[in-house]
């Protein structure tokens, strides 16, 4: 295990599955995991930074190496603050690799110390972005297996206010009938 703390900086705008494998895969390498919400990274998110943060405290409550956090201005820069000494990123495709390079250059360049480790998620993620759920949920698509369970449903809070889980009248359909008689 990888001494002293990493930072995971993102948006989860909302937290997908490809995020949760990194969380979980970079937990067994490094040391403590500090998961790091961007406080500005859209004018107008999905989540607020308060629900994101609920979110990813449910979601990686069993791991005890792991600490949330947001930060604002430069990734660098807090990064130092909390003493990290890596940044965890995910590379799921090539084409993610040409943005993340010129980002990982440029924090070298503001922080030489602070090292970016790439890591990949698991092949079933590999196509799996927050921006891509948000745009099929908010088309009323299915989302399963793309987002933890609780992401799911508060997608499905947040699109339609009048949906609560637990609250929903379980409709009976003429072939469950059909079944039950
Ligand atoms: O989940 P995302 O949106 O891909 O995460 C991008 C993030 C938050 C890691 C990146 O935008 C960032 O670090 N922003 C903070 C501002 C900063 O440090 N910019 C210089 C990076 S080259």
């Amino acid at each position: 295990m990888a001494k002293g703390i990493a930072v995971y900086p993102g948006s989860f705008d909302p937290p997908t599955n490809g995020h949760l494998d990194l969380i979980e895969r970079g937990s067994k390498i490094f040391e403590e995991m500090v998961v790091a919400i961007l406080r500005n990274s859209e004018k107008s998110p999905m989540f607020s930074v308060a629900e994101r943060l609920e979110m990813l405290r449910e979601l990686t409550a069993d791991l005890k190496n792991v600490r949330l956090d947001t930060f604002d201005g430069l990734m660098v820069q807090f990064a130092k603050s909390i003493d990290a000494k890596c940044v965890l990123r995910g590379i799921r495709a090539i084409s993610d690799y040409e943005y993340e390079l010129q980002m990982a250059l440029m924090n070298r360049r503001l922080e030489p110390s602070l090292e970016t480790v790439f890591m990949m998620p698991a092949d079933k993620y590999s196509y799996v972005s927050s921006r891509l759920v948000r745009e099929v949920a908010q088309a009323g698509g299915p989302v399963k297996g793309l987002v933890p369970e609780l992401v799911e449903q508060k997608l499905r809070e947040k699109l339609d206010p009048a949906y609560k889980l637990e609250e929903r009248p379980v409709i009976d359909s003429p072939k469950r009938r059909k079944k039950k008689a």
